[in-house]
């Protein structure tokens, strides 16, 4: 088992790694990001994870890079808690590794059947929880939320029927109640489950909470000239690091030249080198499929204050009470 490093070539290139510099990766996951920056130049690096299968697999490269590489088990969202260092560049290639996805013991994936778990810190409630424990009007609201699932009522009203009978743990059984519930693949590209699956992981995860407070936590870390590199995989990320660095650059004018300019804002923290995403070549897609969604967002810290903390989009109120409620 691998992981295959998504955009790494252009990650480095918005980095620039450099002599006696400081960087954190952020999402250590299986270290290729971390070791390609180690090998660049001769800078120290701080590697974070939540996951402590993560960190326990980086020791390998920790003993090989001696003080240059120091591995900190955390969520990204603590990253203030974890690093007291001013920082030269962060780095977050957000998602699941490989290693995640393919241990169907995890239970992040419909592919490799396992435990509904998704929980990639290992504490806390699990994905079966969320499936067994939420009502069937919370379930609606969490996959059009975080699933941006058109098909959100018959796949929630399918998942209540089917755990009246008996619960539904597992993630081919989930998978195969979708599949049942929306009328096969559709003929299209993914898996009828997938969004279902990418709304219980971000919920599992508080994904975007956790990104939230890590671009918050970065602009705060980040030294004047520091580089902030986002690699995200689905649009509600790609969303989020877009308007997050969009507001830091002082680019939310009125987007119209019939409506006047709001009045100037507090000076940019963050100067972006390109508005436009960076996405994979057609080669890389060929040989990593797993690299069609990503999409790399990079900025230049500047001198000025950092902002007040950036908030995540809000989640349906019911939701978060349910959910609440099961995490008790
Ligand atoms: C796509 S992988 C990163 C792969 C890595 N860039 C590499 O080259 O091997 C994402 C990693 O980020 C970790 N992760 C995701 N969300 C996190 C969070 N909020 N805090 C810390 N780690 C997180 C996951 O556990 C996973 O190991």
């Amino acid at each position: 088992m691998s992981h295959i490093p998504v955009l790494l070539n252009e990650m480095l290139a918005a980095l620039a790694p450099a002599c006696g510099e400081t960087y954190c990766d952020a999402t250590f996951g299986g270290g290729a990001y971390t070791a390609a920056i180690l090998q660049k130049a001769d800078c120290a690096l701080i590697g974070v994870d939540r996951d402590p299968e993560a960190i326990a697999r980086g020791q390998t490269l920790a003993a090989l890079y001696g003080d240059r590489l120091s591995l900190r088990l955390g969520a990204f969202g603590d990253l203030e808690s974890l690093i007291a260092e001013p920082l030269d560049g962060v780095v977050m290639d957000i998602g699941v590794s490989s290693f995640q996805l393919d241990q169907g013991a995890r239970g992040f994936s419909f592919q490799a059947d396992g435990p509904l778990d998704m929980r990639m810190s290992q504490q806390g409630p699990r994905a079966a929880d969320a499936v067994n424990g939420l009502t069937e009007a919370a379930l609606v609201d969490l996959l059009r939320d975080y699933g941006e699932e058109d098909m959100a009522r018959p796949i929630a009203r399918a998942i209540v029927q089917e755990r009246a009978a008996s619960a539904i743990d597992s993630t081919a059984q989930l998978a195969a109640i979708i599949e049942r519930a929306v009328g096969g693949r559709r003929g299209a590209r993914t898996h009828p489950a997938t969004k279902t699956f990418q709304a219980l992981r971000i919920l599992v995860n508080d994904e975007l909470g956790e990104l939230a407070r890590a671009l918050t936590a970065a602009e705060r870390l980040l030294k004047p000239g520091g580089r902030l590199v986002v690699v995200s995989f689905h649009s509600l990320e790609d969303r989020m690091a877009k308007q997050f660095l969009a507001a830091r650059a002082g680019l939310l004018g009125s987007g119209s030249r019939h409506i006047p300019e709001p009045p100037a804002g507090p000076p940019p923290s963050f100067v972006l080198p390109a508005r436009k995403p960076v996405t994979p070549t057609d080669a890389e897609c060929e040989a990593n499929p797993r690299a069609r969604s990503a999409s790399l967002r990079q900025a230049v810290r500047t001198h000025a204050q950092a902002f007040p903390p950036f908030e995540a989009p809000p989640l349906s109120l019911r939701v978060v009470a349910e959910w609440r409620e099961i995490a008790r």
